[in-house]
């Protein structure tokens, strides 16, 4: 098990260039193994989530060629997958299982997948509901991994108003769609991601999207094309805290996607007084894309407005960091999915400020940050197999006068390969340790 010894540091600069996006490249591997033709990927994230996307399709029999960050796919179209002869691993990655499920629930043959101890605690009856509803027959362990999803099922079109805030959900009901009779809508309350949608799009097939409802016709198909993956904001949030808390910061952080439903970490950071500015923005095969410059600034702590939590879901351990680093205190609430992802990471983040020095108080769907100084020396913090804990933490080293040990953090493989690499680039000092 590694571990990070981060040691302070004052100041960080430089132009960087974040790994491509892990939403994007998911559903690049999945639409162009079912596309018609071969689609050829670029900037592809290499990290462990989305190579157990790509290993799942070479076991259903699609040849994928794979060069770094480049990506052939030689796609089977909608109904050229074929039984994989081992159950299906999907290591830590939520997004793999939840959205090919919707594509089995749809397949001639039986399929098995199942995952790591993190991905076995995470709710899966979120889709399988839905999935259920649509005729699909799957047999769970009370809602959660191992899953069996039998085939030769006849799926029907559904209209589905998702029940929660999640990108995951809505893309698996939208794959299981391409295969159903009839239409398929979904309606979302709050807006999550929509790469999905953006992606169908962009190899031809016709969805409407309008406003917060989402519909599309089974039956068509996918035509393959050309996929430039942009940064990922997601990772590139680690390095939006990390300038914004340092002593003395400026960072530009180059070709990061700027897909509206991305952004509330932008919005956040720019309403806690974030020193933060974007140029150059150009559409890339759908995606809007910027460069981010941060600078070092006196964060101020804020309320989080509601509708900018699925907005920013996966930025919070990194942006509880800046709120420990902000004059006063930052209260965020209606943020309940944080306690089912990779980790608990209301509770996690808390445990680990705590050891930190830093004061909170912890509800059931948030939490209260007081702003303060990581005070107490000798600290060791547990990511709990979360990659997102791993690299926060590793932030907080700006504003610490004291070492901070983070234990097990081959996690950060899953999404950021490159993090420890990049971040002392920048002149932070994050020092890897392999037990
Ligand atoms: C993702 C959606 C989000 C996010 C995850 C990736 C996606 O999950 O947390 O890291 O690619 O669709 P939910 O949709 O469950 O919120």
């Amino acid at each position: 098990m590694s571990k990070f010894i981060a040691k302070p540091s004052n100041s960080i600069y430089g132009n960087l260039k974040v790994p491509g996006d892990k939403s994007i490249s998911h559903r690049s591997i999945m639409l162009g193994s079912l596309a018609n033709g071969v689609t050829k990927i670029s900037g592809f994230l290499e990290g462990k989530d989305v190579l157990s996307t790509l290993q799942g399709f070479q076991n259903m029999g699609v040849k994928i060629k794979r060069n770094g960050d480049n990506v052939t796919i030689y796609g089977v179209g909608l109904n050229g997958l074929k039984k994989s002869l081992v159950p299906l691993n999907f290591g830590n990655s939520g997004t793999s299982i939840r959205l090919i499920s919707g594509i089995l629930a749809a397949q001639t043959f039986d399929s098995e997948l199942y995952g790591d101890e993190s991905l076995s605690k995470r709710p899966m009856d979120r889709i399988i509901n839905p999935l259920i509803q649509m005729g699909a027959l799957i047999e769970s362990n009370n809602g959660k991994l191992p899953i069996k999803i039998k085939g030769g099922q006849i799926l029907k079109g559904i209209h589905y108003d998702l029940p929660v805030a999640s990108a995951q959900v809505k893309s698996c009901i939208l794959l299981a769609g391409l295969y159903a009779q009839g239409e398929t809508c979904i309606k979302e309350s709050i807006l999550t991601r929509d790469h999905t949608e953006r992606m169908l799009k962009g190899l031809g097939y016709r969805i409407d999207t309008n406003k917060n409802k989402i519909c599309l016709t089974g039956g068509a198909h996918l035509n393959a094309t050309k996929i430039q993956v942009p940064s990922d904001i997601s990772s590139a949030a680690f390095f939006i805290v990390a300038a914004s808390i340092a002593p003395q910061a400026d960072i530009t952080l180059l070709g990061v996607n700027v897909n509206p439903t991305r952004t509330g970490i932008i919005d956040i950071l720019k309403l806690m007084g974030a020193n933060l500015s974007l140029s150059n923005e150009c559409v890339i095969g759908g995606e809007l894309l910027a460069n981010i410059r941060i600078q070092s600034a006196q964060l101020k702590g804020i309320r989080i407005p509601k509708d900018l939590v699925p907005l920013a879901i996966d930025e919070f351990p990194a942006i509880f960091i800046a709120a420990s680093c902000a004059k006063g205190e930052t209260i965020l609430t209606n943020a309940k999915e944080l306690r089912v992802k990779e980790s608990d990471r209301i509770q996690v983040m808390a445990d680990g400020l705590n050891i930190l020095g830093i004061e909170n108080e912890v509800f059931e769907d948030g939490i209260k940050i007081q702003g303060g100084v990581f005070s107490k020396p000798s600290s060791t913090i547990k990511s709990h197999h979360d990659h997102r804990i791993s690299m926060s933490f590793a932030v907080a080293s700006l504003r610490c006068h004291y070492a901070i040990e983070i234990e097990d953090v081959d996690n950060v493989q899953t999404s950021f390969p490159n993090f420890v690499e990049l971040a002392n680039q920048t002149g932070m000092n994050i020092n890897l340790v392999s037990a």
